[in-house]
């Protein structure tokens, strides 16, 4: 059995997992710092930086100690490497790079976004590839096929807004706390996902594109124009009209993909997977095409350092090794090696 002892700290989640075989997960820790950064709306880079520095000691023991493992024991040590917040992720780099010198570990550096993907290995072990996945997240949307392990075909990405900087831009007009998204989510079922027709953003030149900015523009505005004219805004009608139209988009180019390819399964990945409605909307579109969807349970949609072992086990299979020089690379690209 290989056991790999993962870091993840690339934005406001200080985690920590041991991960056997890349597919069964023996200890999953998650210290979460949004209470944090929820009183300032948003993340602030310097104190997740600071928050990482305090608690990635205490969370990497919690993980080993609750595999039942001691250092000695693992046969890796894997970081996220990239992309994320560069001051955040250099805490992870460095601790990991300490243990992995300190224990004579390999050290392994991880994409987070082939993290979020390999979060689907964890929920449906017998999972191989090809499959299309759609990873949306609060800095990514992107829609790829995974062509084998650790290789990607991207066939779409967004243009500018990833999906989640959408929702917790929308949420924050709205007056609602800090990650949107979840908040939308919740409120969204008491709302009326036909009350206001929000655009649905083609972007020139690629069927598999998307474009988040308009339509947060066009919630900005009419917010304004409600406002203006002295008008209550319906705020949940405006959730869940604005979440409609990030879904159908969403939907429609992973369905178009999908029709292409003639694949028999997809999958989703990423903070916003945990969308219940884009879940349902999936589920159904899937069904309807005798597709079968793959998709994390919500807590491994999310950050968390679980996923980054599923990954790492790839590349220790293929003896993809990192040296002690290993950076923090905030704007890797799927499918890129630093
Ligand atoms: O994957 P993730 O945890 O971190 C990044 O890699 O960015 O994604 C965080 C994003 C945030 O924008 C958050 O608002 C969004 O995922 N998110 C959701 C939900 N839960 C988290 N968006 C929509 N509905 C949710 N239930
Ligand atoms: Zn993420």
């Amino acid at each position: 059995m290989v056991r790999i002892l993962a870091i993840e700290s690339s934005c406001d989640e200080t985690a920590a997992a041991v991960i056997a075989d890349g597919r069964e997960i023996l200890s999953n820790v998650i210290s979460s710092q949004i209470d944090i950064h929820t009183l300032y709306g948003g993340v602030v880079p310097e104190i997740a930086s600071r928050k990482h520095m305090e608690r990635i000691k205490r969370v990497v023991d919690r993980a080993l100690a609750d595999a039942g493992t001691e250092l000695s024991d693992v046969d890796a040590i894997a970081v996220t490497s990239g992309p994320g917040l560069v001051g955040a992720l250099l805490v992870g780099v460095s601790y990991a790079k300490g243990l992995a010198f300190a224990g004579r570990k390999p050290l392994i550096g991880v994409h987070h976004i082939e993290g979020h993907v390999c979060a689907n290995f964890l929920n449906r072990p017998s999972l191989e590839p090809p499959f299309p996945c759609l990873i949306v997240s609060g800095g990514h949307t992107t829609l790829a096929r995974v062509t084998g392990y650790g290789e990607y075909e991207v066939l779409g990405r967004s243009r500018d807004d990833a999906a989640g900087e959408a929702f917790d831009k929308v949420a924050r007009a709205l007056g609602l706390p800090y990650p949107g998204g979840p908040a939308i989510d919740k409120l969204s079922c008491e709302g009326n996902p036909e009350a206001i027709e929000f655009p649905h953003a083609k972007v020139d030149g690629s069927e598999y594109d998307f474009s988040f900015s308009g339509l947060k523009s066009a919630v900005l505005n009419h917010l304004n124009s409600c406002r203006m004219q002295g008008q209550e805004v319906a705020t949940a009608d405006v959730a869940a009209s604005f979440q409609k139209a990030v879904i159908d988009v969403l939907l429609s180019h992973s369905m178009l993909a999908l029709e292409r390819s003639g694949d028999k399964r997809f999958a989703l990945a990423g903070g916003v997977s945990a969308n219940r409605h884009l879940r349902a909307a999936f589920e159904e579109a899937c069904k309807e095409r005798g597709v079968e969807l793959i998709c994390p349970e919500p807590v491994l949609c999310t950050d968390n350092a679980a996923m980054i072992g599923a990954a790492a086990y790839i590349e220790y299979q293929k003896g993809h090794f990192s040296d002690l020089d290993l950076n923090a690379y905030p704007a890797l690209r799927l499918g890129e090696r630093p």
